[in-house]
Formats: C-alpha cells, structure tokens, sequence
C-alpha cells in the first residue's frame, strides 16, 4: 500500500471517528464474547431451545410471532422448523444492530436474508415497533412467541406483558443471562421457576399445555 493511498485511509478514520466509535466498541464485545451470542444472534445450544419451542408450539393453533428479527437468523430457523402453513410474523424497527449499519442498510440486507422465507414459508415482516404491532394485533393468539427485542427491563416487560395477555401456550424469548439483567428480571417476576432454558434461551409453557 503506497504513503498515498494510506494517508486517504486515514484521513477516513479521522473523518468518520464518530461513526467509528460505536462500530468498533460493538465488533470488539462480540468479537470477545462469541460463547454467549453470534454477533447479536444466537449459539447453538440456544437453537435446541428455539427448535424445542417450535415442536412444543405444533400441537397449538395460531400463528408464530417473533418480536426482534435483526438479521432473520432466528426468523429463519423459526420458518424451516415450523410446520408448513403455519403463518410466521416477525416484528423488526431496524433500530439496533451489532455493525451499526444504518436503518435502511439494515432493512435491506434482512430482507434480502429472508427472502426465501418470505415468499415460500408462510413469513411476513412487521415493519415497525412492537408497540404498534401489540396495538394493531389485539386479539390475536399466536401458538408461540419469541421474544428478542429490546433487551432493557421495561421493553422485556412489555413484551412479556403482551405475549401472556394473548394466551399463547409456548413464550420464550433470548438473553437470559448474567449479562442481561433487564431480562432476566422481567422473566422471572412474570413466571417463576416455571422455565426451561437451553443455553440463554427461556421457555415458559402454560401449565395446562404441558
Ligand atoms: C438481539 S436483536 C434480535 C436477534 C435475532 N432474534 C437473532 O437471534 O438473530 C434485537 C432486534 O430487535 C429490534 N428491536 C429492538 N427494539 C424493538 C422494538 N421496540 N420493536 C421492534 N423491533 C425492535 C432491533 O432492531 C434488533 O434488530
């Protein structure tokens, strides 16, 4: 690389520091921390939770939501593992994600991750806030919901609040760790003991559907 050309780099880096900082702060705890979460995403022990989910979900009817689809892994094992015709809704604000792309950036690389899904399992993208999505949907009453959102006290809360007012057999959600007090609060006030985990994914099953 010739002086030139990495004067110009650096002149970037200058320009751009800002935008850098919360870039680099993110790729370094996800870089560091791959055992609890997959650059925002989830490990593979918390896919034997989502796959168990899915499974225990089957002998319900209604459809399955997702609250925070970031990228559409999660949207993704959800639509392969359900059974076909089952409709599946994912709720995503493009607020959040690990590489701080912008908002727009972040809607069309998901969408684009989830295409198959989209047009040939049943998958629909809510474009929007939970909150909204909550508003728009009351009576609906979804076989499963995984929670995965924001992972503050107040938006675990929430959420947890809408999926038990639904009636919904089978709500789980991600990020039950150390790490993530907020949720594992809001988890436990709501349902107790009464969870199962694999990995940091939680599972609660309303008793009579056991
Ligand atoms: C941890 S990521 C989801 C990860 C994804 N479930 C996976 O494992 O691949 C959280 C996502 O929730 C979205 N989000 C955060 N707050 C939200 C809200 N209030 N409504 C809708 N989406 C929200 C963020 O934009 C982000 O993409």
């Amino acid at each position: 690389m010739g002086v030139l050309q990495k004067l110009s780099e650096l002149n970037l880096v200058i320009k751009y520091r800002k935008q850098l900082k919360p870039v680099l702060t993110s790729y370094l705890h996800f870089f560091e921390n791959t055992e609890t979460s997959v650059w925002g995403s989830i490990t593979e022990d918390d896919e034997q939770g989502i796959k168990h989910a899915v499974v225990q979900s089957g002998k319900h009817k209604g459809p399955i939501v997702e609250i925070g689809a970031l990228f559409g892994h999660t949207t993704n094992l959800l639509a392969s593992m359900k059974r076909t015709g089952v409709i599946l809704i994912t709720v995503e604000n493009f607020t959040w994600n690990p590489f701080s792309l912008p908002p727009e950036v972040h809607r069309q690389f998901t969408m684009r991750t989830l295409r198959y899904a989209l047009e040939h399992c049943s998958t629909q993208v809510f474009d929007g806030n939970a909150a909204d999505f909550y508003l728009a949907n009351g009576t609906l009453k979804p076989s499963l919901i995984f929670i995965d959102a924001g992972h503050d006290y107040e938006s675990v809360r929430k959420d947890i609040d809408w999926a038990v007012s639904t009636g919904c057999p089978v709500i789980s959600g991600h990020d039950y760790t150390v790490a993530h007090p907020g949720v594992v609060k809001a988890v436990d006030e709501t349902f107790g003991n009464n969870i199962s985990l694999y990995g940091s994914v939680w599972i609660h099953q309303r008793r009579e559907c056991e």
